[in-house]
């Protein structure tokens, strides 16, 4: 019974894990930790089952069943994922590698939720009634506060092993202003955009305008931290122009839809604080970073901050009506 409720609630835990990880990316500011100390307890929860997994493992194993190699390559991607985790927890980023550890990471932990399922469901477990009595929520308690404490431990760990100020609660640690990487989400890639040629169209209930970039030549500067999903931030400042001022007198309640000439886009809420950057850190844009124009999207994940940006269009809706993470 005992290995019944360890498997019930590995199935609960490992896709929990996943989505708080997503949760994650989802945050750029507030109270960030709570969604960190959430999923490194998720995260680190499984560990607190393996007195009452091991037995099924053993008892599995001796039976050599169909679906044994999906078991056990559960086992190591499910390892990689806690690992992957904590080796980014501790700094060990692998920033100039070919992949991140964050990358390694998101792939492992998503595959390990994926395959929880599969697992699952080749090992269906029926829930019986002795599964609710109070022995199971003494033991379903017991590993939560367990979980909470390795949660709580690994946050305050990596705060304390970081240089000051050097990790946000996202996780990301601080790069200098000429060491942030060119990173594009998926299979976005760097275009070249003549500036010359390039215009910016602006789409809004007053009508349809081009913009050359002499006319985004606003002198708007502010300072924000660019938090990307692969695990690093910067705070350069960055100078160009308010959005807002090209949508003078438009309702603030509108949406407005940011989008690149690779075809990437953005929904984001119609603020005051959203620049249309030329340049970063006192220097223009490079090709890679967005030139000539990027956005610039204070308090939210770099995947926000649209480069090379083509098109702004103001549409009616909430900012949140789109996939959660863009899907290319
Ligand atoms: C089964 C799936 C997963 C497991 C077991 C897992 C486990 C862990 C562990 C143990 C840590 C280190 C402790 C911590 O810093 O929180 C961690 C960190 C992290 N994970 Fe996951 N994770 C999983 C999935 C994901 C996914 C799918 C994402 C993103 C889409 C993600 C994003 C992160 C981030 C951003 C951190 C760094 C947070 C920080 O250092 O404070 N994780 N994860
Ligand atoms: C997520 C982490 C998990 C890992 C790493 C894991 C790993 C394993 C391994 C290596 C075995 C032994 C080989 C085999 O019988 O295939 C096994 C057996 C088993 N697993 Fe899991 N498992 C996990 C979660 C689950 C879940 C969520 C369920 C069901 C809801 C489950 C149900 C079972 C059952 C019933 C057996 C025993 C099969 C038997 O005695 O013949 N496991 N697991």
């Amino acid at each position: 019974m005992r290995g019944r409720w360890a498997n019930l609630a590995l199935v609960v835990l490992v896709p929990a894990a996943a989505l708080s990880g997503v949760g994650l990316f989802l945050v750029g500011s507030g109270p960030v930790w709570l969604v960190a100390v959430l999923h490194a307890g998720l995260g680190l929860g499984p560990l607190a089952l393996v007195p009452w997994k091991k037995p099924v493992v053993q008892r599995g194993l001796r039976r050599m069943r169909h679906g044994r190699t999906t078991s056990l390559v559960l086992t190591w991607v499910l390892l990689a994922a806690v690992l992957s985790g904590l080796l980014h927890l501790v700094g060990l980023t692998g920033q100039w590698l070919a992949v991140t550890t964050m990358q390694l990471h998101v792939t492992a932990g998503v595959l390990a939720a994926v395959i929880t399922v599969v697992h699952a469901v080749q090992r269906p477990v029926r829930v019986r009634r002795p599964d609710w009595g109070r022995r199971t929520l003494l033991r379903t308690g017991g590993v939560a506060v367990v979980a909470a404490g390795l949660g709580v431990g690994a946050i305050t760990t990596g705060a304390a092993l970081a240089r000051a100020g050097g990790r946000r609660s996202t996780g990301s640690f601080r790069l200098d202003d000429d060491e942030v990487p060119v990173t594009q989400w998926f299979l976005d890639t760097v275009p070249t955009v003549d500036p010359q040629a390039w215009r910016l169209t602006v789409v809004s209930p007053l009508g349809e305008h081009r913009l050359s970039l002499a006319d985004l030549a606003g002198g708007d500067e502010m300072t924000a931290a660019l938090d990307c999903t692969g695990g690093w931030w910067a705070e350069p400042t960055w100078a160009g122009t308010r959005l807002v001022r090209l949508l003078p007198d438009i309702d603030r309640e509108l949406s407005v839809v940011v989008t690149s000439s690779t075809g990437y886009a953005r929904r984001l809420p119609l603020s005051d604080d959203l620049l249309l950057a030329t340049s970063m850190g006192g220097s223009p844009l490079t090709a890679g970073h967005g030139a000539p124009v990027r956005l610039v999207v204070p308090g939210r994940r770099g995947y926000h901050w649209v480069k090379w940006v083509e098109r702004v269009e103001v549409v009616a809706g909430a900012w949140w009506a789109q996939p959660p993470l863009p899907l290319r």
